[in-house]
């Protein structure tokens, strides 16, 4: 059963009706008063709570019966509403433990498509352990026992099916992209397209017309129709890689679209509807940057409902010989060459590396090392040379005694620009990170790199 909670007699039935007409049972209060009633003595699947109460300007009282009705039901999913504008009502709901938000006037098929996703999501069948949830995962070609990992299929496997938005962090290297598909060919949107974008590399510019397309004389440059992302991405997964580099304004133009559903293409002022499953990525504190208001809070809120963490790979040294074995099979098979072998100290050298660049680090280093040796079976002084000949991006060990990550991390990063002259390609393959994760790390740093 639904309970829905406003004050509003017209929000009240016309939600009823909706939601009847939907299949499910309502039940419908005016205020806190009954709802808590209603809350202890039935057992609602799912709370529907206006905020704004006429009592309160506030939204005090809607906050109050939020964090009551938590104590009573822990486990039964809210949904809030709120005005349009109390964006911060709402913000403060979800860290008292709300499930979702809108705003009023709300769009019937995006409120039925959250509380399926929030029923979806809630629903915990008690005979299903975590265990017989991965075993049903496509993993594809995830590798990898650790418990960080295990933790991370197991959310998952958990939400692949629903169509929570997800937003994946970890350092760069740490596989986020493999998860994003992960969560795509696990989702019953799989036979659909996933669509990647790097919005660090979209200029404000050009971000309307790559997401939303264009119609041929829209602009300038227009000389023909263009069809957005978005778009492509109907009933399917829109993958939002590096989600921390998007500016300001894009992030407005970003969050009405994950708010309604629709957009618009540019030259054409008709409303376009999508159905769209969000992953988003980054590598960013995405948190901080809330706190320092370089990232809206709403959108903020919109993108991460589920948030998955991965673990670096320093903090899940026991994968490292499964990767190793699998990344020098998926070489040699790549190449119809015969497959190699590895001495224990090989592979004892191999876990104890930093891998400031993470897996993708460990994939280089091992295709790089098959790959100039030549031999059969591998030893630790094979992938020693290979690693020494990077020794410009791995600082000697004993000289980092007494020094923060952080200046490690700028030191290794100074070394490599000098070595590579500056060349921010060469740099950031030395260093195994992605050109816009060196990019984030020269800010982080006040780097400043001469540009010939
Ligand atoms: N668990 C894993 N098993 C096998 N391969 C992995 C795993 N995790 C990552 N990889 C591989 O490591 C490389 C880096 O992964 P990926 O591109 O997903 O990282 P990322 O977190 O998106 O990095 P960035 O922040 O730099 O974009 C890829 O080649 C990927 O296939
Ligand atoms: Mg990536």
């Amino acid at each position: 059963m639904i309970l829905i909670i406003d004050d509003d007699s017209a929000v009240r039935s016309s939600l009823s009706f909706m939601l009847k007409r939907a299949g499910y049972e309502v039940m419908a209060v005016p205020g806190p008063r009954e709802a808590m009633e209603v809350v202890r003595s039935e057992s609602p699947s799912l709370l529907l709570m206006d905020m704004n109460f006429t009592l309160s300007t506030t939204g005090e009282e809607g906050l109050t019966l939020l964090k009551q009705v938590k104590i009573f039901r822990p486990d039964v999913p809210v949904i809030l509403m709120t005005a349009w504008g109390s964006i911060q009502l709402a913000v403060q709901g979800m860290q008292a433990g709300a499930f979702d938000f809108i705003t009023k006037p709300w769009n019937n098929a995006a409120l039925l498509q959250r509380i399926e996703t929030a029923l979806e999501l809630t629903r915990t069948p008690k005979s299903e352990s975590e265990g017989d949830l991965t075993t049903s995962l496509r993993r594809s070609h995830i590798i990898g026992r650790s418990q960080g990992l295990q933790e991370v299929l197991n959310t998952v496997a958990r939400v692949a099916r629903t169509n929570a938005s997800v937003l994946i962090t970890g350092e760069s290297g740490t596989g986020k992209e493999l998860i994003a598909e992960a969560l795509h060919v696990n989702s019953q949107r799989s036979s659909q397209s996933f669509v990647k974008v790097n919005l660090g590399g979209i200029s404000q510019s050009l971000f309307e017309s790559e997401m939303f397309g264009h119609k041929k004389g829209a602009f300038t440059d227009a000389t023909s129709d263009r069809v957005g992302r978005f778009e492509l991405a109907n009933k399917g997964t829109i993958f939002l890689d590096e989600i921390g580099d998007l500016d300001l304004a894009c992030q407005v133009k970003l969050l009405r679209v994950l708010q309604d559903q629709t957009f618009e293409v540019l030259g054409d002022s008709r409303p376009r509807k999508v159905d769209v499953r969000v992953v988003s990525a980054t590598n960013a504190d995405l948190r901080q940057m809330v706190a320092d208001r370089s990232f809206r809070e709403d959108l903020y809120y919109r993108i991460n409902l589920i948030t998955v963490k991965l673990p670096a790979l320093r903090e899940r040294r026991e994968d490292i010989p499964l990767l190793v074995r699998h990344f020098a099979d998926r070489l040699s098979d790549a190449n119809g060459l015969p497959r190699v072998d590895f001495s224990a100290e090989a592979l004892n050298f191999l876990s104890r590396l930093p891998y400031p660049g993470n897996i993708r680090e460990l994939k280089n280093l091992v295709e790089r090392t098959m790959l100039v040796s030549g031999k059969r079976l591998l030893d630790a002084s094979d992938f020693d040379a290979q690693y020494l000949r990077h020794d410009d991006v791995a600082v000697d060990a004993s000289s980092l005694a007494g020094l923060t990550l952080d200046e490690v991390e700028r030191r290794t990063i100074l070394q490599a620009l000098d070595k590579y002259k500056g060349n921010l390609s060469q740099v950031a393959v030395a260093l195994g990170i992605s050109r816009a994760a060196l990019y984030r790390r020269l800010e982080k740093y006040n780097i400043q790199v001469a540009v010939p």
